[in-house]
């Protein structure tokens, strides 16, 4: 009997094996995603840090687990709402930007991801996040909170929660009060998609 083909893992065990860029050389592992990869919302962060290459799961960290405050504050379960990933699968050196090479190298992967989750909602954490994807360089804090087409699905920018980590306030108007903010209209948003268009396919 053949067995039955299971995309997920197949994504898995191939990039496990990818040397596409020198990022291959210091890992520990490569880490791909976590949560549910049936959910309609999707997060893209920036690569690795310490703990993720550690753990092989990605937001686990300190940043992480801002993030999964903030998304419980606005309503969201991280393993049965979302799938998180990152525009780099392997931890640059020092916790560096990841390039402009090693963003399109590991571009792939993330291509195989979004055909594989087929998210109706997708969010950009941060600005290498926005960079990797849109090719919007810039421009994250005018940009944030708003929704725009990406192919036949929508995406919002968002202020990544490690720059969050650096501004402790939550009054109105600080960094962390407009993104607790922007993820309550995600799950606004979330909550009527049966009811709302896709973008009409920009192709891009
Ligand atoms: N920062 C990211 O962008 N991604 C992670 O997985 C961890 C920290």
């Amino acid at each position: 009997m053949a067995l039955a083909h299971n995309p997920e893992k197949a994504l898995r065990t191939d990039c496990a094996g990818c040397r596409r860029c020198p990022l291959a050389e210091g890992r520990q592992q490569v880490v791909l995603s976590r949560g549910n990869p049936s959910a309609r919302l999707m997060l893209i962060g920036e690569a690795p840090g310490a703990q993720e290459d550690a753990s092989g799961l990605p937001f686990v960290g300190r940043s992480g687990q801002l993030l999964e405050a903030l998304l419980v504050a606005a309503g969201l379960d991280s393993a049965q709402d979302t799938y998180i990933c990152n525009v780099v699968k392997c931890r640059p050196p020092g916790n560096r930007k990841p390039t402009a090479a090693e963003l399109a190298a590991c571009r792939p992967w993330l291509d195989r991801q979004v055909e594989l989750v087929d998210p109706a909602l997708v969010l950009l954490l941060g600005a290498s996040a926005l960079d990797g994807v849109l090719g919007i360089k810039g421009g994250i804090t005018r940009l944030r909170g708003q929704w725009r087409p990406w192919g036949s699905r929508w995406v919002m920018p968002l202020l990544h929660p490690s720059y969050l980590l650096r501004f402790g306030s939550i009054e109105p108007g600080s960094p962390r009060a407009l993104t607790a903010a922007d993820l309550r209209a995600v799950h606004a948003r979330l909550k009527r998609l049966d009811d709302l268009a896709p973008p009409l396919d920009s192709g891009g």
